[in-house]
């Protein structure tokens, strides 16, 4: 059976890699939709050789029989149209961060936790795309080891934070002052993404903690979080620090991580390999290296964790639950 999909949020950094990842994975699309505001109204965007013109998202949108629609237009929209588009019958894989902490909603890594996805009543929540590629590479280990604390450290591409991130690192190269950042991003790190809370954390940084306890379904796992937009394009890289409850040896640990769906390990120091941001990119798979035990605690591993956070930490993963979503309406 085919289905109607639409995308909201089409002509954004995720929208437009949505069409790209939609295209490449051949998903069995019927009727194809595309929405962004008034703004992008009567623009045209080619998906799979075919012209499609770009509708403005309004509360009659979803009145056509569309089966999925994958959002990514922020967390104002979501909000107000995720529901409407669930109360007409539609699934929602929504890639903002406004229903991810919702008990009612499911927050799914396919590779992880794919068996919530069942309990979906009309919007799934897509997870920060830090938290994805974490995730990714933990949960083996959880499965096997039993995590008993994280430390994450990231070094985030300006693509997380849409067009006018990536204009502000392109501008910043050329002298120009920020708009979307409170500071230059051209040879800076800020360690500001997202807003500031009262504990001093950025949401960010609390999106991390709140949702791999969510992902990897264990509330009380102890987490900390330090995250960092650095001058790079795409691509996240993260250095992640876990201290196991059970013991490991490193050979089978790692073992465990190239068996791991969705990884792919780069790791051999001796010839200059360890995962990079400019390789990750373009790429569906979170790449895993220098792995190595974390001498200072009784069983505890660093690892860097590299992946292209417009994919795999938004379209890629977005696209993979439709593909599960869609198997089950077979
Ligand atoms: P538009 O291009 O018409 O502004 P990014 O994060 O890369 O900036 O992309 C944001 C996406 O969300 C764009 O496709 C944008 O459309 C869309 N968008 C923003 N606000 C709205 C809105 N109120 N209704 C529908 N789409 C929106």
């Amino acid at each position: 059976k085919k289905i109607n999909l639409a995308v909201v949020g089409a002509t954004g950094m995720v929208g437009r890699t949505f069409l790209k990842v939609l295209e490449e994975r051949d998903l069995p699309i019927e009727n194809f939709y595309l929405f962004a505001s008034a703004r992008s109204a009567g623009s045209k965007m080619t998906f799979k050789g075919k012209e499609y013109t770009v509708e403005e998202l309004t509360e009659n949108s979803f009145d056509r029989g569309i089966d999925i629609a994958l959002f990514s237009a922020g967390g104002g929209t979501s909000l107000k149209y995720a529901p409407i588009a669930a109360s007409k019958g539609c699934v929602v894989v929504d890639n903002s961060s406004a229903w991810r902490m919702d008990p009612e909603v499911p927050l799914v890594v396919p590779e992880v936790n794919p068996e919530d996805i069942k309990l979906n009543k009309g919007i799934i929540a897509n997870p920060n795309c830090s938290t994805i590629q974490a995730v990714v590479a933990l949960k083996p280990l959880h499965e096997y080891y039993t995590i008993k604390r994280i430390v994450y450290s990231t070094y985030q591409a300006v693509s997380g934070a849409g067009m006018g991130g990536w204009t502000d690192l392109e501008e910043g190269l050329k002298g120009n002052p920020p708009k979307k950042f409170p500071h230059p991003i051209a040879n800076n790190c800020l360690p500001h993404i997202d807003v500031f809370t009262e504990n001093g954390y950025t949401k960010e940084e609390i999106k991390m903690i709140q949702e791999t306890r969510k992902i990897l379904h264990d509330s009380n796992l102890k987490i900390t979080a330090t995250t960092v937009r650095v001058p790079v394009f795409n691509s996240h890289s993260e250095s992640i620090n876990v201290e196991f409850e059970k013991p490991f040896e490193l050979n089978e640990l790692v073992d465990i991580l190239k068996k791991a769906p969705g990884v792919v390990v780069q790791d051999d120091p001796a010839n200059n390999v360890y995962p990079l941001a400019a390789n990750a990119t373009g790429r569906d798979e979170v790449f895993v290296g220098r792995i190595r035990r974390d001498e200072s605690v009784e069983s505890g591993v660093n690892l860097w964790v590299v992946a292209d956070n417009i994919r795999k930490g938004a379209a890629a993963n977005a696209v993979q639950i439709a593909e599960l979503l869609i198997k089950d309406m077979q």
